[in-house]
């Protein structure tokens, strides 16, 4: 199996290419990465392994593309690569559009083009929970089948890419499937997003700045059992053990909203909860989502592993012993 892994060097991506080095059978893993403020080459300075390969660029650039995938005889692609904040798909929809929905059209055309040259290529496109839109308390968690209903720019991004991918899948006969995470937690996850932006904020007694009334309910999932789920999702479509066109949730049925998460993070960081500050709400923000992943249970045999209250102490404390990865952080505002 020879890997190429887009936005390897993000949140979720670095934690895919140390899982991917680690499956028995795979000879390359290759990371192609544009290094955007959330990309940082520190989260992979310590692989130190052969098979494994960075190269600078952008999955927009289709001759890059392209010669790698012939130069590396690429089998799989795992797509990460994505602008992914919802907030700055609110202030600026251009730069989603052009790397979530151009940048998976160029990826979608390389792999017609690889297959036009008689090299089999699987495509495992990662997408999240945001597309299927947003649940009221009493409704059931999202499945496969739920319809899409993105509601922020960001998911209307994402929604478009899973659907390029479906009508690639229909029209020229390639191998792919979607996966569809729920919000992600753990080390090295840019500081904008709640978790550690709370955490570093408490750390530094600043203002802990909740949207609205803070009652927005997340299912949260470790990213390292995002990463296994899409690596076991890549090597069940690898060995065909399932179809092109499948779509696997993934979710850990760990329902919380944005308070208690930072009051948890208050207890574990020893502050003062009045530094919690309750600001304007996002607007049009989503309220509730939760993922149904029983068919990645019974196919994959894939489930959530790490408990939510180990996890966020585990990842609390992660920000806390690594000050020069939140250094390295810093240039970038947030
Ligand atoms: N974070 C979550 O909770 C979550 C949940 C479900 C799904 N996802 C999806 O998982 C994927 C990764 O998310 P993340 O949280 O790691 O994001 P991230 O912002 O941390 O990482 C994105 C990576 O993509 C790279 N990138 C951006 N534009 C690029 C381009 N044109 N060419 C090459 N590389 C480019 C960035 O440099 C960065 O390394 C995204 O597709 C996202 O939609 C995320």
């Amino acid at each position: 199996m020879r890997i190429l892994i887009t936005g390897g060097s993000g949140f979720i991506g670095n934690h895919v290419v140390r899982n991917a080095l680690l499956i028995p059978g795979v000879e390359r893993v290759v990371n192609l990465d544009a290094l955007t403020y959330s990309g940082n080459p520190e989260n992979l300075s310590d692989v130190e392994d052969e098979r494994y390969r960075f190269v600078h660029g952008s999955i927009n650039n289709g001759d890059l593309v392209s010669n790698l995938i012939r130069d590396e005889h690429i089998s799989v692609i795992l797509h990460l690569a994505a602008e992914s904040h919802v907030d700055r798909s609110i202030n600026s929809v251009q730069p989603f559009i052009e790397t979530n929905v151009d940048g998976t059209r160029v990826l979608l055309e390389s792999v017609v083009k690889s297959m036009a040259n008689d090299l089999p290529i699987h495509f495992v496109h990662v997408s999240t929970d945001e597309v299927y839109g947003s649940l009221e308390k009493e409704d059931s968690a999202f499945s496969e089948t739920t319809p899409l209903n993105p509601r922020n720019p960001y998911a209307a991004s994402k929604a478009a890419s899973d659907m390029l991918v479906q009508a690639f899948i229909n029209t020229h006969n390639i191998s792919a499937i979607i996966t569809r995470c729920s919000n992600n937690y753990g080390p090295r996850q840019y500081p904008e997003k709640l978790i550690p932006l709370m955490t570093l904020n408490a750390l530094s007694n600043n203002h802990l700045p909740v949207y609205g009334d803070g009652m927005q309910i997340r299912d949260w999932i470790h990213v390292e059992d995002h990463a296994n789920g899409v690596l076991s999702a890549m090597l069940a479509l690898y060995v065909g053990k399932i179809s092109s066109g499948e779509v696997f949730n993934f979710g850990a049925d760990n329902e919380q909203t944005n308070l208690d998460i930072v009051k948890e993070i208050i207890v574990q960081t020893g502050v003062d909860e009045s530094l919690i500050q309750f600001v304007q709400d996002r607007p049009g923000h989503d309220q509730r989502y939760a993922m149904n992943y029983q068919k990645a249970e019974q196919i994959l045999g894939w489930k959530p592993e790490i408990a939510w209250k180990t996890g966020l102490q585990e990842t609390v404390q992660w920000y806390m012993n690594n000050p020069e990865w939140v250094e390295s952080t810093r240039q970038n505002e947030f």
